[in-house]
């Protein structure tokens, strides 16, 4: 990445905590201007410019992205990442719960890349990278939800990179991989997970 985006405005959900605020300090590192729009930004980075946002609340990112365009003046890059868990097989959640996951999983996406998406179109350098999961490819037992959602990042972020390329913006995706439990017992990898 080096180099790549010196001088660049980042926007990273969920980036005030785990791997959004790792990808966040990259950037950072790797000289990008950082925006964290987070539902609880307390935890974010001090070097970052932090906005309260909930990205399954429209009003809330579109405030949120008018934020950091007013302040920054431009947008380039998109690190659609942030995203919670949801534990058990097909009977485990409710519709309430099925609606919620997939409101801030997958069509958060949709609303903060629409927010900046007229940012975006003016960048010289413009790229949205959704974080996706291994649950998007491979069957997990007793994550039913979890993986829809991801299944649905996986092929939500497919649609984008046939899509915005067409005006300059280049769409990809991330798939962590939980770390195995540690031996002895215990729980590997934070709730948002796998
Ligand atoms: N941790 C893993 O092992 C793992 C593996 C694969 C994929 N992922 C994915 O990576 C992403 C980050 O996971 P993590 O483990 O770092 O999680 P995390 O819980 O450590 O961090 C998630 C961040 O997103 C924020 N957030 C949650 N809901 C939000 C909302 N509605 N609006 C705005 N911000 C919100 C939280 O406040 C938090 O800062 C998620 O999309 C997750 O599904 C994680």
């Amino acid at each position: 990445m080096s180099g790549q985006v010196e001088g660049l405005v980042a926007i990273v959900t969920g980036g005030a905590s785990g791997i959004g605020a790792a990808i966040a300090r990259r950037l950072h590192e790797e000289g990008a201007q950082v925006a964290v729009l987070d539902r609880d930004p307390s935890g974010a980075d001090e070097r970052f410019a932090a906005f309260t946002a909930d990205v399954s609340d429209r009003a809330s990112v579109d405030a949120a992205v008018a934020g950091v365009a007013e302040r920054f003046g431009r947008i380039d890059v998109v690190i659609n990442n942030a995203g919670i868990g949801a534990q058990g097989d097909v009977t485990a959640n409710d519709d309430d719960e099925w609606a919620r996951v997939l409101s801030i999983n997958v069509t958060g996406i949709a609303r903060v890349t629409s927010a900046a998406l007229p940012w975006l179109r003016r960048s010289p350098a413009a790229a949205v990278c959704n974080t996706a999961s291994i649950a998007s490819t491979t069957g997990l037992p007793q994550r039913a939800l979890y993986s829809a959602s991801k299944g649905a990042v996986s092929a939500l972020t497919r649609a984008m990179a046939a899509h915005h390329p067409r005006e300059g913006i280049r769409g990809s995706a991330g798939h962590p991989r939980t770390p195995a439990p540690p031996r002895g017992g215990g729980r590997a990898g934070p709730a948002a997970g796998p």
